[in-house]
């Protein structure tokens, strides 16, 4: 335990030190409490501490990266820092009735119409996805939010502090007239403590001006306030930001937890604290109690707090299950208990063996990866919680069971996501830089998510090309080094690597525990082990396959990629890259680029291309059929996929090919009732026949072990008669966040959904929600994701549908559009949204 000067830590950034061990208090029984769905649901905050989401109820307008007079004056003349309370947009007088009222998360580069203007030497616009970003659209790069909340008298004494989990970005905040701060990297959150500013029993005025002419990264990033807002309250003495700490080591049957956080203390007095650690079960049981030894912590300095505990027969956090247990964290002095938080955390044990790869708890576990942005199809960069969940069952479908952050620190919903869902996580930070922002970035990361199960490794960047070789290389070396150097401090448990395109032999790659390899396989990597025997590896970044989902051909006039091939040629097919990660034991597996098509960095083709083809699903989360060569080589259960689909009118009498991803042993291909033949299934392979096209039936069959396991057809469909619209649930909470994701078809008379439909469908809403986005996949698309309508594309569509916070009944309608269309049949779906079980607090 020590004392140290709080002004001083903050000073030198780095305020967790090592862990301490302290001798066990006794386990004592409980009863039991909340489940484990409610733990994970739950706000961090435990009481006498608020924490309130400040989401709802924002105005926004544009301002102006160049003109002052169009960004509310903000810039004409030197007054706006010059004196405290002095900035107008930011008191009660302004008048922000013409702003538009939106609540957060909020992207406002997804609402731009798409802008075809590159300029020689200036790719951000086609880096953004041809979205006016930047420094040549001041007009559309600069966003003002604003906000009024209440303080009531009786928080006066609190340490009151405005959290932002992140904002796209450069963003400058001023309460009440009073500048509070500016937070300029768009990955990492940042917090201003707003007691002195406040006014206390009364309204309260925030702005944040968010320019967005700069970017971080070379893909679609979003703008604006795109993650969630907080608004905590908190006693003067109380835990420090992200310091509690739970690390696990098992052995015989047992888990022991090295417990450790920062008090702190912004009051007057000095106070005298313990900290008290009760840890919760995944079924919310009391297994273990500890207590940390008395210490006095002066006013304005800070005190490190640490105890251990012990679980027997603990329930281990993997893949299958994905068990959380809770420590609530209580500061107590003075006789009250001061502050508190739930920290979440899981039980598990990491290995890499340079042999044999890596182990889970034990286990030999092949890393079954996929690289992805932030983005999606209709919100942008702005997803509500309920996505990140959708996607990741998105990429759980095709057995994926991990997922890298790239190329920036994680939504922590996202974390939070893998964590109770089973993923793990290489987590990534954005600049890979020992300079005292890129060392901030990287320490903010790693303590707002050490305790998180999912993590399995820290990354401290993506093809530095400079610091891999050549002339920066030493340079590389000595950044890469600080930046290995302070994972490990901070967090002993984990090994730390970096996504590496160039020379693995000097560079960034020297202090790193494990060797990524983006691309490059088979020969970087087998050369690498050759000459390094005793350092891991890993695909930190492989594949880069291309398809437009429901395209066969490669057709450039139509910006289309084959699904069949599709590859760049710095890339590889999932076949290729498979083959080799997944049939070496030494070789660990690796990361696929992309799960998920992203905005932004269209390739292969340009303009009128906007986003990426390197998805294994497109924008919306549908598969594309690379999918289900995954699904069959990653997942055990037996797996079978047939296509393309069969509706080929005017190709009659042509060669088509019909390939097969299945994990049986033999499959048959029959046309019409036919059959070509049976063919072995090559091992991570796929196998395919030569068909002269006819309309109707093909038929894949598959035979494990002699029998029959699966069958697929596809079938030629008729004309176009009916809209079909599933949704992934039914019934979701009413509170102003949670989703119901809408497919959109086309069915023919019997029923059957025709993959080429194209049809145009308008959507029509009625009850307690609205659409707040809609989306189709197709990467050449310009229709607006925020427009209720939406063309089918390849057959599919996508409508995301948001509660509001009353409990009822949403209704969707969907109606083709045009004359044309008039008679096909619209289709309607509800969906009940109900009071939440646990509502978090609002302010
Ligand atoms: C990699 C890079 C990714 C993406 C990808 C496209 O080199 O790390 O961000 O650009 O190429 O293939």
């Amino acid at each position: 335990m020590t004392q140290v000067s709080r002004r001083s830590l903050l000073a030198s950034g780095l305020a967790a030190g090592p862990l301490l061990s302290l001798p066990l208090t006794p386990v004592a029984a409980q009863a039991p409490g909340n489940t484990a769905d409610q733990a994970a649901l739950a706000p961090a905050a435990i009481a006498p501490r608020e924490e309130l989401l400040l989401d709802f109820g924002w105005r926004f307008a544009f301002g102006h990266a160049g003109d002052p007079s169009k960004d509310f004056g903000f810039g004409m003349g030197q007054g706006d820092f010059a004196k405290t309370g002095d900035f107008k947009i930011a008191k009660s007088g302004f008048d922000d009735t013409g702003w538009r009222t939106l609540d957060l998360p909020h992207d406002w580069a997804v609402e731009l119409p798409f802008v075809n203007d590159e300029v020689l030497g200036d790719s951000s616009s086609r880096s953004h996805g041809f979205k006016p970003l930047g420094r040549r659209f001041p007009e559309t790069s600069v966003g003002w939010y604003r906000r009024t909340f209440d303080i009531p008298e009786s928080d006066k004494g609190r340490r009151i502090w405005i959290e932002f989990d992140g904002a796209l970005r450069d963003a400058i905040v001023w309460v009440n007239g009073c500048f509070v701060g500016r937070h300029d990297d768009g990955y990492s959150s940042f917090r201003f403590d707003l007691s002195e500013v406040l006014k206390y029993g009364g309204a309260n005025h925030i702005v944040v001006r968010v320019d967005a002419s700069f970017g971080d990264g070379w893909f679609y990033e979003g703008a604006g306030i795109y993650r969630h807002v907080w608004l905590t309250k908190m006693d003067p003495v109380h835990l420090g930001k992200w310091d509690s700490v739970v690390r696990t080591t098992v052995a015989d049957g047992a888990a022991t937890l090295d417990l450790a956080t920062i008090v702190e203390n912004d009051g007057e007095h000095p106070a005298n604290v313990t900290v008290d650690w009760t840890i919760l079960d995944p079924a919310g049981r009391t297994v273990a109690r500890a207590t940390s030894a008395p210490i006095s912590v002066n006013p304005g300095g800070s005190a490190e707090c640490g105890t251990s505990a012990r679980v027997t027969a603990p329930q281990m956090w993997s893949v299958e299950t994905p068990s959380l247990y809770t420590a609530i964290v209580k500061v107590a002095g003075d006789g009250a208990v001061r502050d508190g938080e739930r920290v979440s955390f899981g039980i598990r044990t990491l290995r890499y063996d340079v042999d044999k790869g890596f182990f889970l708890n034990g286990v030999p576990t092949k890393i079954q990866g996929t690289c992805n942005h932030h983005d999606h199809a209709g919100v942008g960069a702005a997803l509500p919680d309920a996505l990140q969940r959708f996607r990741l069952a998105v990429l759980q479908g095709m057995g994926c069971n991990a997922v890298r952050t790239s190329h920036n620190q994680p939504t922590p919903e996202w974390v939070a996501s893998c964590d109770r869902m089973g993923v793990m996580m290489m987590c990534e930070t954005r600049q890979m830089s020992s300079s005292e922002e890129g060392l901030r970035q990287l320490e903010l990361m790693v303590k707002r998510y050490r305790n998180s199960p999912s993590i399995i490794m820290w990354s401290i960047g993506n093809e530095e090309w400079q610091l891999q070789t050549g002339e920066l290389a030493p340079q590389g070396a000595r950044i890469a080094r600080s930046m290995v150097e302070l994972c490990h401090r901070l967090d002993p448990t984990r090994v730390v690597s970096a996504a590496v395109n160039g020379d693995n032999e000097q560079g960034v790659s020297d202090p790193l525990d494990i060797i990524g390899f983006n691309y490059n396989v088979p020969e970087k990597p087998e050369a690498f082990r050759k000459k390094h025997p005793t350092r891991p590896v890993f695909g930190s970044e492989t594949s880069s396959a291309i398809a437009t989902r429901g395209e066969y051909a490669k057709d450039p006039a139509r910006n289309a990629v084959s699904s069949y091939d599709g590859v760049v040629p710095w890339g590889q097919t999932p076949e290729q890259w498979w083959k080799f990660y997944g049939s070496r034991e030494w070789a660990t597996g690796g990361f696929a680029w992309t799960g998920f098509d992203y905005r932004g960095e269209p390739t292969p083709y340009g303009w009128p291309s906007v986003n990426s083809q390197f998805g294994i699903v497109d924008m919306c989360g549908f598969p594309k059929d690379y999918y289900y060569y995954y699904k069959a080589w990653w997942k055990k259960a037996p797996s079978l996929h047939l296509f393309p689909h069969w509706n080929w009118a005017g190709r009659e009498g042509e060669e088509i090919p019909v390939w097969v991803y299945s994990n049986l042993d033999e499959v048959e291909l029959s046309v019409n009732g036919r059959s070509l033949g049976w063919q072995k299934v090559p091992a991570l392979g796929h196998v395919e026949w030569k068909v002269r096209y006819q309309p109707g039936v093909i038929e894949a069959r598959g035979r494990r072990s002699g029998k029959i396991v699966l069958t697929e057809r596809r079938e030629t469909t008729g004309p176009a008669r009916s809209i079909r619209l599933s949704v992934d649930r039914r019934t979701i909470d009413a509170d102003g966040q949670d989703l119901a994701m809408l497919t959109v078809e086309m069915l023919d008379a019997r029923g059957r959904p025709i993959p080429t439909a194209n049809h145009k469908i308008a959507f029509n809403i009625t009850g307690p929600g609205k659409i707040i986005g809609v989306g189709n996949g197709d990467p050449n698309s310009h229709e607006s994701d925020k427009d209720p309508r939406r063309s089918l594309f390849n057959g599919l569509a996508q409508v995301i549908v948001q509660s509001d916070r009353h409990a009822g009944r949403i209704v969707v309608e969907a109606v083709a559009e045009g004359a044309s269309f008039a008679p096909l049949v619209p289709a309607t779906i509800s969906i009940v949204t109900r009071s939440p079980a646990m509502v978090r607090p609002t302010a």
